[in-house]
């Protein structure tokens, strides 16, 4: 049954005749004929049915549904599909009636979670799709009430190595973790909170992120400051640390956390190394050729310097090893057609010259950039170093347009699409309320009786925590394009 819906849904369905294989497009792929993978089933009618019971969509009189909110019902879905039953081994081709048990609760619990999806710039800006009403808010708190029952049933500590969740989840880093070009400074977010439960579950965190600056170990760890003193605060244990992984520069640098919750790099070659242990992927970095490498390189320079120069763009060209960007000089700003032009024009040369290695050119959002590598391998990579097949990956992202760089992890698993770490946050936050993992009770006593405190403090102060903590890190800084460290004279 699930075999044959996944079929129906996916690009290509083979036709056994009597003498030959023949592969014809599905219904849906005549409908949309970009349309990507399907890992897993949809529940795509009872997630619409959640969401509508959350926000009530039906009962509006004058607008309709929004992108942003299919976007989210399709990533509500997602979530849901990858639920498995806690206690039970993963059963990919369960019954529709088996899984609606367990659905049902944990929807409820859903439906009744507390936060809303964050809205988005274009809703905030949209007159026609504002807040609810005073008497709509009172509703929904009354049905959370109502509701409260089954999220106190589902209080169960779920045994860690069966969490019914995906195994590995992939995030994006600028502007899914942290805003563009910031990084992860506040060690007191909810999001620091849930990627720790999800590695005290059992799961795999992988950051796949553009931003590469080889194996310089300290400049990750700068970009992730803040949940690296959350983990340390919170005493995580070495097993856990061990399942946080980052994969910089999209699939060139591995990197995994010690115990001393510090970065090291994976090793390449040797036994277990993860470039050798992947070369039976052909579009692993442990197969790709350096003459190819520097000959994409030197393309991508010369189509860049022309697109700035065509554009008079206030811009530079920067090279790395394995990228080439264009950044904005000092407070300018590239506007968006201008580094959307250029990746364009970099994606139409490398296709037609035929370049085998895998490439990813993309607008990050200021800036613009050929990799070689791309997310698609990154994920991949980690799937068979790790042994995770796709339909147990989640990628996280916030580029999914053809200039993104998220895209690419579309065609090796499922993928959510956020638009703010605020969205990453609710997102993780349903995963682990539809999985049973209560939110409070998975510290230890001392940790937890920490956090309450901690919330307590900052909700009774008048203090920006968050500027107290920008302060306190304001002597590292980095320039995020190039990775060079550069002086802060701000006086305090
Ligand atoms: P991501 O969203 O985490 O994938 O990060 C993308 C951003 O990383 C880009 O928009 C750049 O600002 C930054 N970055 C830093 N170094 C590189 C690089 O070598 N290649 C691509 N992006 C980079
Ligand atoms: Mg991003």
């Amino acid at each position: 049954m699930t075999n044959e819906l996944l079929n129906e849904m996916n690009a290509t369905n083979n036709v056994n005749n009597a003498n030959s294989m023949q592969i014809i497009p599905s219904r849906l792929q005549k409908l949309v004929p970009s349309i990507g993978i399907f890992y897993t089933r949809l529940p795509l009618r009872k997630a619409f049915m959640a969401y509508n019971q959350k926000y009530g969509i039906t009962k509006r009189q004058y607008i309709c549904i929004s992108f942003n909110e299919i976007r989210h019902i399709l990533n509500l879905a997602q979530i849901l599909a990858m639920m498995k039953e806690p206690k039970q081994e993963v059963v990919v081709d369960e019954t529709a009636e088996r899984q609606n048990t367990t659905d049902t609760r944990a929807l409820e619990a859903w439906v009744g979670m507390e936060e809303n999806t964050p809205r988005t710039e274009e809703e905030e800006g949209d007159d026609s799709s504002k807040a609810p009403q005073h008497h709509e808010k009172l509703e929904r708190r009354d049905r959370s009430d109502s509701l409260k029952e089954s999220i106190d049933s589902l209080s169960l500590l779920p045994d860690r190595a069966l969490f019914p969740g995906p195994k590995l989840i992939c995030f994006d880093g600028d502007q899914t973790l942290y805003s563009d070009g910031s990084n992860f400074e506040s060690s007191g977010s909810k999001l620091a909170k849930y990627l720790y439960l999800l590695l005290k579950h059992g799961c795999y965190i992988a950051v796949v992120t553009a931003a590469g600056y080889e194996y310089q170990t300290a400049k990750y760890e700068l970009r992730l400051t803040g949940l690296l003193a959350y983990f340390k605060d919170r005493g995580l244990d070495e097993k856990d640390l061990e399942r946080f992984y980052i994969f910089g520069g999209e699939c060139n640098y591995l990197m995994r956390l010690g115990s001393d919750y510090k970065l090291k790099p994976v090793r390449e070659d040797g036994p277990g190394g993860w470039m050798v242990s992947t070369t039976h992927n052909m579009e692993s970095p442990g197969n790709w050729d350096e003459e190819e490498v520097t000959s994409i390189l030197d393309m991508a320079e010369a189509c860049f310097q022309k697109s700035l120069d065509d554009q008079n763009m206030r811009a530079r060209i920067i090279r790395k090893k394995r990228s080439v960007g264009l950044i904005p000089q000092p407070v300018q700003k590239i506007p968006r057609e201008a580094l959307d032009e250029t990746v364009l024009r970099i994606q139409n040369e490398l296709e037609t010259d035929k370049v085998t290695l895998p490439f990813c050119a993309f607008n990050g959002g200021t800036d613009a950039w050929l990799d070689v590598g791309n997310k698609r391998v990154g994920v991949q990579v980690l799937q068979s170093y790790l042994g995770i097949p796709s339909e147990e990956t989640l990628h996280i992202g916030d580029q999914f347009l053809n200039t993104g760089n998220d895209y690419a992890a579309r065609s090796v698993c499922p993928c959510v699409w956020i638009t703010s770490p605020e969205e990453t946050t609710y997102i993780l936050k349903s995963i682990l309320r539809l999985a049973g993992v209560p939110l409070l009770a998975q510290l230890s006593p001392v940790a937890e009786e920490k956090e309450k405190t901690e919330t307590d403090v900052r909700r009774n102060s008048n203090v920006d925590f968050s500027e107290v903590e920008r302060r306190a890190t304001r002597a590292l800084k980095m320039d995020v394009y190039t990775g060079e460290y550069i002086s802060d004279n701000i006086s305090s």
